[in-house]
């Protein structure tokens, strides 16, 4: 990997993808910034990724904060002085249907998934920038590329995140700005158990579908890969891939195969 001397801040650190990448990161020697709303938690990954030869901060914070989110970045940038990679992978997913879900719900699945990776990176971006640049890295899903039961905030908040992103890729790149859009399918993390019910209550089960996915680890192998490459996306998970395709290149079937899943 081509990463010495970088500074990488994860936020969704503490648990699954991100911490699965944080020790991929640490083992190259960089600079690491995590964050995530578990302290404890994150101290352990701090501890960690500093035992695998990382320098390593953590910033434990609640995204759903918005209004605080510009002093959370300045932190962040100030913790080595700047960021080269800015991984924005935190998020949560839901377990309800549009008619139950509490309006909550909505706003802060979107709050976590789509408005802080927004106001993280407007604030991150001018420094960025006079830094000579750096890579953006958001984790959006294949529930970002259809609609899926049950998804309805969640699929929203990817989807919305590919707007935002593919924009800012193209009014910035040519200031050395470049983005990755990482896609996961399945990868078996905690996300089922933190997912959201209609009333804003954590789903608490690990879903089959969650289970059968691939390991955090691996799917930490490719998107740290994906980012050295500075790939514009990279598609992560097995054969749940294929519906990306499917709906690309058929989207009637497309639509008919999401209308008869049994999602849980
Ligand atoms: N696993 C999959 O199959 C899958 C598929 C598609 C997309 N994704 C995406 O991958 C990303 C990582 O998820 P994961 O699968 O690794 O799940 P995970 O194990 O549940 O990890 C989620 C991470 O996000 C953090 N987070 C959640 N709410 C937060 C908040 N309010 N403020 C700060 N941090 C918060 C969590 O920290 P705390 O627990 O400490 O709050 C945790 O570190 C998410 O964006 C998810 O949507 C996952």
């Amino acid at each position: 990997m081509v990463i010495d001397n970088k500074t990488i801040w994860i936020t969704g650190a503490s648990s699954g993808i991100g911490e699965a990448c944080a020790y991929l990161y640490a083992r190259e020697g960089v600079d690491l910034i995590l964050t995530a709303t578990r302290a404890d938690r994150l101290a352990e990954v701090q501890a960690e990724c500093i035992r695998l030869g990382a320098q390593c901060v953590i910033l434990p914070y609640d995204l759903t904060d918005l209004a605080h989110i510009d002093e959370l970045t300045d932190k962040a940038i100030a913790a080595f002085g700047k960021i080269d990679i800015a991984f924005l992978n935190a998020g949560i997913s839901q377990r309800s249907k549009i008619l139950e879900t509490d309006g909550k719900v909505d706003e802060k699945i979107m709050a976590v998934n789509f408005f802080a990776p927004v106001k993280i990176s407007r604030r991150l971006l001018p420094d960025m920038i006079k830094k000579g640049g750096g890579t953006i890295a958001v984790t959006t899903s294949i529930s970002g590329k259809f609609g899926f039961p049950l998804r309805s905030a969640y699929a929203s908040s990817k989807f919305a995140l590919y707007g935002f992103f593919e924009t800012l890729h193209a009014e910035y790149y040519d200031q050395n700005i470049r983005v990755v859009m990482v896609c996961p399918g399945r990868v078996k993390t905690n996300i089922s158990y933190n997912a959201l019910e209609a009333d804003g209550r954590k789903h608490g089960q690990m879903d089959d579908g969650q289970n059968s996915g691939i390991s955090a680890e691996k799917a930490a192998k490719k998107i740290v890969k994906a980012i050295d490459k500075q790939k514009p996306e990279v598609l992560v998970g097995g054969k749940e891939l294929l519906m990306v395709y499917i709906k690309r290149f058929f989207p009637g079937l497309a639509r008919k195969m999401v209308r008869k899943i049994k999602a849980t």
